[in-house]
């Protein structure tokens, strides 16, 4: 078998067989395809799509590059969680110890951001001495001792999606369905999830611009959950605006902290608990999606979700006093106010830029080698349709350096419209697909 027919044939827009993916993927993953090849066929695949057999194959191949996590021996079903990406997406790091604190096992594996979108390891590794590498045993241990363990994608799993992840991020070809949908699945089939909810994002800040698009992405991805008999739900969320108001690492922390203690900003609380719901009822702990919505919020009140996070902070070696006292977090040299200059109503906040920005900031990478600096990024305090006055502070910039600080700054005030009309607030969550 040859790569350069493999390219060819899917520049011709033809099928490719199971052979043939199973022939790339296998022969890239070992190094054995440089990647200009493996580059011209991605794009080819972006350019003329694939059908659901091709990514169906696709993801299988990816998912047996490397090892399959095998978490019977937890003997209970593990549901995962992912999104598809964002801004100001601190999901992960409220839902899962809320949800765990329910008596779901929570066994995750998040990702770290790249380009404009955040990652959930980033933002762990902001709380000083917090484990993101951990051993197999161990994690599993976490699991089975506390219910939950949330560690970064380092093992052997899927090596083909990390290397096509990085290629494809390099080409400009993010934005394709079977792209994403393999590179999501393989992840979740290789790393042992018997069952999925997936927080598919749309709009700005989202690699799917529209709910379509959206609607596409979320089939094929539950078509390939079923073809590998892991059940999968799809939730598509706005994100044309970042979610919450924070963006940033350590600021993210802060306000998933928040949230566990009772302070929910309404779009947050509508993502968490609508995934919470549906990942309760895979788990088999609660069929009514409303009583399960209603146990969420309970926990939350009575303190046991934030107790939770406080036992995997300490179990995987974090200091937890920086969570009772958010204070101690390292704070940037310059938090600088952004004003508005009149009366009206927040018609816009541009979340990719938004992200872009935080990422000049230093909160994300624009290349993986780049570091993080956790405590920068963006805290706004409005959210779209919301009233504001004139000289009424619109965020305030957390920054460590004057020349980016003025930059960004300068920036900002474009990426946040004010309308002189009333705007109507968008909804946050467009549609459940199952
Ligand atoms: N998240 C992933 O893991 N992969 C993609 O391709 C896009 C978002």
């Amino acid at each position: 078998m040859r790569m350069i027919d493999i390219i060819e044939r899917k520049r011709e827009k033809q099928e490719l067989t199971k052979e043939e993916i199973e022939f790339f993927i296998s022969e890239y993953t070992k190094g054995n395809i440089k990647d200009y090849q493996a580059a011209a066929l991605v794009m080819a695949i972006f350019l003329n799509g694939m059908t659901n057999q091709e990514t169906t194959n696709l993801t299988l191949a990816m998912a047996h590059s490397g090892e399959i996590l095998d978490l019977s021996t937890l003997e209970e079903i593990i549901v995962d969680k992912h999104s598809t990406g964002g801004v100001g997406d601190k999901v992960s790091l409220i839902l899962l110890p809320l949800v765990s604190s329910l008596g779901v096992p929570v066994a995750k594996m998040s990702g770290r951001g790249l380009g404009f979108t955040g990652g959930t390891i980033d933002k762990l590794e902001s709380i000083p001495g917090y484990q993101t590498t951990i051993e197999m045993e161990q994690f599993v241990k976490n699991v089975k001792q506390i219910g939950i363990s949330m560690i970064s994608q380092t093992l052997n799993l899927a090596p083909a999606d990390k290397k096509l992840y990085a290629l494809r991020d390099s080409i400009s070809c993010v934005e394709s369905i079977p792209l994403i949908a393999s590179s999501i699945m393989s992840k979740k089939i290789a790393s042992g999830a018997q069952k999925i909810v997936l927080d598919v994002t749309v709009g700005r800040g989202a690699f799917m611009k529209n709910k379509e698009d959206a609607e596409k992405l979320a089939n094929t991805m539950i078509q390939i959950g079923k073809l590998a008999k892991r059940e999968t739900i799809c939730v598509l969320t706005n994100m044309n605006e970042p979610l919450g108001y924070a963006v940033g690492n350590s600021l993210e922390v802060m306000e998933a902290v928040n949230f566990l203690r009772g302070d929910m900003p309404e779009d947050l609380k509508q993502v968490v608990l609508e995934l919470g719901c549906y990942m309760m009822q895979l788990a088999g702990i609660g069929k009514d999606l409303v009583e399960n919505k209603n146990k969420l919020l309970e926990n939350i009140k009575n303190g046991k979700a934030y107790d939770k996070l406080l036992e995997l902070i300490k179990n995987q070696g974090g200091d937890i006093r920086y969570i009772e006292n958010l204070d101690k977090f390292p704070k940037a040299r310059y938090i600088e106010p952004l004003y508005n200059d009149k009366n009206g109503y927040i018609q816009e906040i541009d979340s990719k830029e938004i992200g872009k920005l935080a990422s000049i900031l230093g909160a994300g990478r624009e290349k993986k080698e780049d570091t993080i600096d956790s405590s920068v990024g963006i805290v706004l305090t409005k959210k779209v349709a919301d009233k504001v006055e004139e000289k009424e502070v619109l965020a305030y910039i957390h920054a460590n350096h004057e020349k980016v600080l003025s930059e960004v700054k300068r920036k900002l005030k474009d990426r946040i419209q004010v309308s002189q009309h009333k705007i109507e607030k968008e909804k946050t969550i467009l549609e459940v697909i199952q």
